[in-house]
């Protein structure tokens, strides 16, 4: 079983909006999956609410959430998606000491990127493996990103923070599809939204099989913190 924890201290930075879309991409009755909703905000859970079908299932967590993987494990869930609050709370701790991953969404902007360094502090210190995804940025042209998103990645490898090759771009279908209770691929299966997830979630995938020994690390986005 895999744990991805979605987690940045900067609210609106993508956390509950990379949960949703990825769980819709990735749950299958093969490949179950599991949300855990710990942010008492509850995004995640309206999403789900709306979605309608208990699919994924979803549990919400208060102060930990140790038990709910715990019981997930003996269900044979293969995927978890935590969402966390936007603060560093003990319900966070507990998700990044469970996590296999964490994914830390910032949005490119100085206050954003400035924000991501005490979850990833976080993160060295429990020696989790983890990656800053950049969304919400502006659409690439020809191919070439924003000049705010390089600006972005340099401050980021200041920090020696990982950080994801690709971008989760700003759009109105990200947005629309949560508000069906979809994932992007279930709103719109050719559009740009939808392989903007689709490759986040290859690379994912293949940051985990490196953390789990099956496959090289090379070229895979994140770092084992240490
Ligand atoms: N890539 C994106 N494109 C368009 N809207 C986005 C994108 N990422 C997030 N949003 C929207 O921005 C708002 C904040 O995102 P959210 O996922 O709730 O952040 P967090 O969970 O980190 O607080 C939400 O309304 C969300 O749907
Ligand atoms: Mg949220």
């Amino acid at each position: 079983m895999n744990v991805i924890v979605f987690a940045s201290r900067k609210g609106g930075s993508g956390k509950s909006t990379l949960a949703a879309h990825l769980a819709a991409q990735v749950h299958k009755a093969t490949k179950p999956c599991l949300l855990i909703d710990a942010d008492p905000q509850g995004s995640l859970t309206l999403w789900h609410k709306l979605r309608g079908t208990n699919e994924p299932p979803i549990k919400t967590a208060v102060n930990s959430v140790s038990g709910i993987i715990a019981q997930a494990k003996r269900d044979g869930i293969e995927w978890v998606f935590i969402d966390t609050p936007p603060n560093l709370s003990a319900v966070v701790d507990d998700a990044i000491k469970n996590a296999t991953m964490v994914i830390i969404p910032a949005r490119p902007g100085v206050f954003d990127v400035n924000a991501v360094q005490e979850t990833i502090q976080n993160c060295r210190s429990s020696r989790k493996p983890y990656a800053v995804v950049i969304n919400g940025a502006p659409a690439q042209r020809d191919s070439v990103e924003s000049p705010i998103v390089a600006i972005a990645r340099e401050a980021l490898a200041k920090f020696r923070a990982p950080v994801w090759s690709g971008q989760i771009t700003n759009r109105a279908d990200l947005l629309m599809a949560l508000g069906h209770g979809e994932g992007a691929r279930e709103y719109d299966s050719e559009g740009r939204a939808a392989a903007e997830i689709n490759r986040l979630w290859a690379a994912i995938e293949r940051s985990i099989k490196a953390i789990r020994g099956s496959a090289s690390a090379s070229g895979a986005m994140h770092k084992q913190a240490a």
